[in-house]
Formats: C-alpha cells, structure tokens, sequence
C-alpha cells in the first residue's frame, strides 16, 4: 500500500504541483465539476499551495478564488492569496468587503497535531464548524462547501448538521488520499 501512496508523492513532484494535496481535490473535481461551475470560490488552509494550482487550471477564466493560509504561500497565478488565521478580525473584514456571493467554499484545513487525539480531533472539529457557520452567512443560493474532515466520533453529528443546511450531503475519501488516514471529505451541496 505504502508504493500506492508514494506513487502520488511521485506524480505530483513529476507533473509539477506542490503537493500530492491537488490529486485528491481534482479526483473529487471529475465527479461534481465543482471548480468548473464557481464565479466566486474562496479556499481555506491553501498552503502550499496544491489546490490553488488545481484551481488556477479548472477555474473559468473570469472566476476570482481567494486563498487563505495562517503560512506563506507563493504565489499560484490568478490566485489571490491573504495570510491570514480564519479566526482573525482581519478575515471577517475580508469576508465583509466581498464583493458577491461565493458559489464554492472549500477547506482542507487541519490544525497541527498536538498528539492528544481528542483535542485535535475537537479543535479540527471547531474548524469545520467554523466553515459551515461561514457558509450558512455567506454561500450563494446553489453554492457547495467541501471540507476536509476526520472519520472519528465527529463524523456524525457534522454529517448530520450537513443534512440541515445541505439538501445533499456526500462523504468522499478519494484514491489519492492515504487509506492508513482517518481524512474524509465532506461536500454540501445547495444550501437549504
Ligand atoms: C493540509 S494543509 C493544506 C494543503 C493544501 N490544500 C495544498 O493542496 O497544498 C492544511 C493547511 O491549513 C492551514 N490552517 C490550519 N488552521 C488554519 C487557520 N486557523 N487559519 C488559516 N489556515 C489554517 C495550515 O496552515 C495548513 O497550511
């Protein structure tokens, strides 16, 4: 299995992305042509930059992503990066000064690992909830949010505050995400 995963390491490094990060967003991408229909996306936790470059390639060309990471990223064309904390002043007056609806939220956020499961596992848990919260003020009528989350004791009660505000709910592990992580991706779809 290890070859499998490494293989991933390998094709991003070959094929030029920062990180094996960008096969999983566009695996999911092929099936819900998310990227493809946004005018508005905003994406969390963008560094290195892995998505940001999948997004830059899948975008329509008039689209406006903006890019959030509390780490420097450089710069991926068409991409408007802010090194920012979510949780900051600065990104709620960003979000305020948005000029339109987002269509497309997207976060493969996590929080550095302390070692202690259940306080990572709550504070990755505060970040989705963070994201579902930013979608329920400011996601467009047919808008989706696909968050990076964990197959843990969360996993149902945030599945099922999907299902309140989503009228369709998707858990993905894509093929290039590591099968020995407990990383899923979960996907709303239309706000209720
Ligand atoms: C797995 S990495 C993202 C990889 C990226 N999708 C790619 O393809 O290159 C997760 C990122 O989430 C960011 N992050 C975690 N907590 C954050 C917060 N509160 N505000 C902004 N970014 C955060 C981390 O700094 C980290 O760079």
């Amino acid at each position: 299995m290890k070859d499998i995963q490494d293989t991933w390491a390998k094709k991003a490094k070959n094929e030029g992305y920062r990180s094996r990060a960008s096969y999983k967003l566009k695996q999911i991408e092929q099936n819900y042509r998310l990227i493809e229909k946004a005018n508005l996306i905003i994406e969390l936790g963008s560094a290195p930059g892995g998505w940001s470059q999948v997004i830059k390639e899948r975008k329509k060309q008039h689209a406006k992503c903006l890019a959030i990471d509390l780490l420097p990223m450089d710069h991926v064309e068409s991409i408007e990066f802010y090194k920012m904390d979510l949780y900051s002043k600065e990104f709620s007056e960003l979000v305020e000064d948005l000029q339109g609806k987002p269509d497309l939220i997207l976060s493969d956020m996590s929080v550095n690992l302390s070692g202690i499961k259940l306080v990572d596992d709550e504070s990755n848990l505060d970040l989705n909830l963070f994201c579902l919260e930013l979608s329920k003020k400011i996601l467009s009528d047919r808008g989706s949010l696909l968050i990076k989350t964990f197959s843990n004791q969360n996993l149902k009660k945030l599945k099922n505050l999907f299902a309140e505000n989503f009228e369709k709910v998707i858990v993905e592990k894509p093929p290039a995400s590591k099968t020995s992580s407990a990383e899923v991706y979960l996907l709303g779809l239309v706000p209720k």
